[in-house]
């Protein structure tokens, strides 16, 4: 089997920095690369873009193959667009700064989320009040048993909150191959996020742009979240709960400092605070932690497994239950 190679450790390949080895590793750079390298194995496979949103709790005994798949292509433009196909294997930030470059307005708040293009839409990357979803317009994606390739419009990809039809109803049966999104010539300004307004004003910044946005952006996610070179970590373990108006009104009156955003189905809350409110922030036990800063990110100090990563997300989830009644959901893709 050529271009695949037996016995691959996996701990660079993953954020969190575990510690596991794949039977069988390789990578592809296109789709006749990605067909070869299926028709020499037809066992189980892991995708693997930047690591950054898996927790792997073994050895994989399968094949995992990297996507790296490259180029950015500006495919169309009309007045108000441009219509830019990017290959999955590019970096999500890479392809961020390329955009800003050109002063393509849309991604700006999408700032230094790491992984890469291909996994952005598998859980419809979001932050600072602005989803993949707003920019997105299409993208082709194999179907590992037909071997074929499909487009996927917006609707075809079913996104939600953290959700999409390739995390949902068809997970594992895609590789995404190419997104092509669809930015804007004038940009449209999404700093309705305290944090985003508070951090412009410190940064003394007259006339908005996108780069400023952007710095904005990146200044507040480096005071936030730890950076996995220095701590492993998937970002945020858990997604932020909904509940039922009359539910968060019992629960303000039990815990008067509970934080939550009203959204169209219901009461959004902050995961963070309820795990914080449970006293698990700052928590360790072994090398698995509660990240002191920001509770929502469970991190690794060196040498836990993912087991023991794992283990600590059910204590907590069971906490927050005990404690809320409120299930909270894991947004990390577990890799049993
Ligand atoms: P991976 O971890 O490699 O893969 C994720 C999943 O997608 C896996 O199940 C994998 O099999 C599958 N997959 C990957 N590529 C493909 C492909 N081409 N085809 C089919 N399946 C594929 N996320 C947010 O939404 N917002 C944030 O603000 C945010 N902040 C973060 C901050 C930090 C410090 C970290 C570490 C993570 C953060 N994340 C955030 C999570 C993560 O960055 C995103 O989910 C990102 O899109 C994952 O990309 P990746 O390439 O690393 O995916
Ligand atoms: N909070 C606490 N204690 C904590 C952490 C948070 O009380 O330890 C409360 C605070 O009240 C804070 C609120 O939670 O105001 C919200 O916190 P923050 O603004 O840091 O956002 P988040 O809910 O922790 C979400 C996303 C992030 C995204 C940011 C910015 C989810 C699951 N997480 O985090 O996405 O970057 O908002 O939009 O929706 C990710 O998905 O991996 C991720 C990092």
């Amino acid at each position: 089997m050529s271009n695949i190679v037996e016995q691959a450790f996996l701990k660079k390949y993953n954020t969190f920095g575990i510690d596991v080895k794949a039977r069988w590793f390789s990578s592809f750079d296109s789709q006749s690369s990605l067909g070869e390298v299926l028709a020499a194995w037809p066992g189980p496979l892991l995708i693997l873009g930047g690591g950054s949103n898996i927790l792997l709790t073994r050895d994989f005994d399968g094949l995992v193959l990297r996507n790296e798949i490259k180029g950015i292509e500006l495919v169309r433009e009309d007045e108000q667009y441009v219509y830019v196909r990017v290959g999955a294997g590019e970096n999500w930030h890479g392809f961020v700064q390329y955009a800003l470059g050109r002063n393509w307005a849309g991604v700006e708040n999408l700032s230094l989320i790491p992984g890469s293009v291909g996994a952005a839409p598998m859980q419809n990357i979001g932050a600072y009040g602005v989803e993949i979803k707003d920019v997105f317009y299409e993208l082709s994606a194999y179907q590992l048993k037909e071997k074929k390739v499909y487009a996927f419009s917006l609707n075809d990809c079913e996104f939600g909150y953290r959700e999409s039809v390739f995390k949902g109803r068809y997970k594992d049966q895609f590789v995404l191959l190419d997104v092509t999104f669809r930015l804007n010539k004038v940009p449209h300004f999404h700093t309705e996020y305290g944090d985003i307004r508070t951090e412009l004003e410190k940064m003394g910044v007259q006339g908005l742009t996108i780069q400023a946005v952007s710095e904005a952006v990146i200044n507040i996610r480096r005071s936030k979240l730890p950076d996995p070179a220095q701590i492993g970590n998937a970002g945020s373990f858990f997604k932020n709960p909904t509940v039922t108006v009359p539910k968060f009104e019992a629960l303000k009156a039990a815990f008067p400092g509970i934080v939550g955003y009203p959204g169209p189905a219901g009461i959004k809350l902050a995961a963070g605070w309820l795990i914080e409110e449970g006293g698990w922030k700052g928590y360790r036990k072994g090398d698995a932690g509660c990240h002191a800063r920001q509770a929502l990110v469970l991190v690794n100090y060196g040498h836990a497994t993912g087991q023991e990563i794992y283990d600590l997300s059910e204590e907590i989830l069971q906490s927050v239950k005990a404690k809320f009644g409120v299930e909270l959901e894991r947004e990390v893709n577990i890799i049993f």
